[in-house]
């Protein structure tokens, strides 16, 4: 008899410190999820945590909004592991969260700087990036375009294929999508090294280049473009690798140019450095008037996976100049929203 209330309280304490153990495991989560942030603003330059409390591992990507599902996906270069393409899902564009890497990179040994379009009538996604390998024993010669499929914003994204645009070399590219006619162009740095830009037009489905390449004759890479009151606008960097420089802005009236030398645009920048960022793209927001976004990279060393980023508000003054100013903190306020 003693034994049995002996083994029911053995069992009944043991009950006890499972449950005690369940409570606190619960606390902890919810202490932990109380502590991830909730953005409401750009911090350019700062950490920047996605919904899991982690900086987000998105470099040299894009922005896209997919309407049908009021969502943005933010693409990058994920260089931490596995390496490859990050994808990123937001409804705000201040918090996001982690769709994994949607392209692994496996043995590419350089993948660079993916965009990625919805082909609004296959109804899929084409990431267009940078490729590339050793040749003739240097780092960065193969110099080639890549491109990718998937039926999901989140991927798998499977590469269709790789090479030289009309047998020009081709590392950093920007990418710009005309909103009326939705035809789709790659600025590319070509030449020997990046000797200039070059802008490629893209097929109807966005899966391969066309003939319609032109030379920009601009030394300079991380090409970012917008287009306002019927004026093309190409911003750059020039070309000191991970280092950043200073940024200059070209203009034309048509995207395939000619383009005119503009200055530097990033007013105030004391460091001639675009405010310690690299360019690598413009994204258009949606739902407000002239919303032009610059996404820059602030690259960590040889750009490791906390690399910064410099989000900042693109003003065209009313005599047409590009102009980026310095923000500590900023959000989509500064915009007036389209009726
Ligand atoms: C930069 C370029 C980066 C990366 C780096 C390699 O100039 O913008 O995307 O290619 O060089 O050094």
């Amino acid at each position: 008899m003693r034994k049995i209330t002996q083994k029911t309280n053995d069992s009944a304490t043991k009950k006890i410190v499972h449950l005690f153990f369940i409570l606190i495991v619960l606390n902890l989560s919810v202490f932990a999820q109380q502590q991830q942030p909730k953005y409401n603003s750009f911090i350019p330059g700062e950490k920047w945590l996605d919904t899991e409390g982690i900086h987000i591992d998105s470099h040299g990507g894009n922005i896209i909004y997919v309407e049908h599902e009021k969502t943005y996906y933010w693409y990058g270069e994920r260089r931490g592991e596995p390496r490859g393409a990050s994808c990123y899902s937001s409804k705000d564009l201040y918090n996001w969260k982690n769709e994994g890497t949607v392209l692994k990179k496996g043995a590419i040994k350089v993948f660079e700087r993916p965009k990625v379009i919805y082909d609004k009538i296959k109804k899929q996604y084409v990431m267009w990036f940078h490729y590339d390998g050793v040749l003739d024993g240097k780092n960065y010669r193969i110099a080639e375009l890549g491109v990718a499929i998937s039926k999901e914003p989140t991927g798998p994204f499977v590469i269709k294929d790789h090479y030289r645009p009309n047998g020009n070399e081709s590392r950093d590219i920007g990418m710009y999508i005309d909103p009326k006619t939705q035809k789709a162009y790659i600025g590319y740095a070509a030449g020997h090294i990046n000797k200039t830009i070059r802008m490629v037009e893209l097929s109807k489905d966005y899966q391969s280049t066309t003939i319609n390449d032109i030379d920009i004759d601009a030394h300079c890479e991380g090409p970012g473009i917008l287009k306002k009151n019927g004026i093309y606008y190409l911003l750059t960097s020039e070309c000191s690798g991970w280092t950043p420089n200073q940024g200059t802005y070209y203009t034309a009236s048509n995207i395939m140019g000619p383009y005119k030398k503009q200055g530097n645009p990033f007013i105030g920048d004391v460091g001639n450095n675009s405010f310690n960022s690299q360019p690598c793209y413009i994204f258009k927001i949606p739902g407000y008037k002239d919303a032009y976004l610059y996404m820059g990279d602030r690259w960590n060393g040889r750009a490791s996976p906390d690399s910064a980023y410099v989000f900042l508000p693109i003003t065209i003054t009313s005599e047409g100049n590009m102009e980026i100013h310095w923000h500590k903190e900023w959000d989509l306020s500064l915009f007036t929203p389209e009726k």
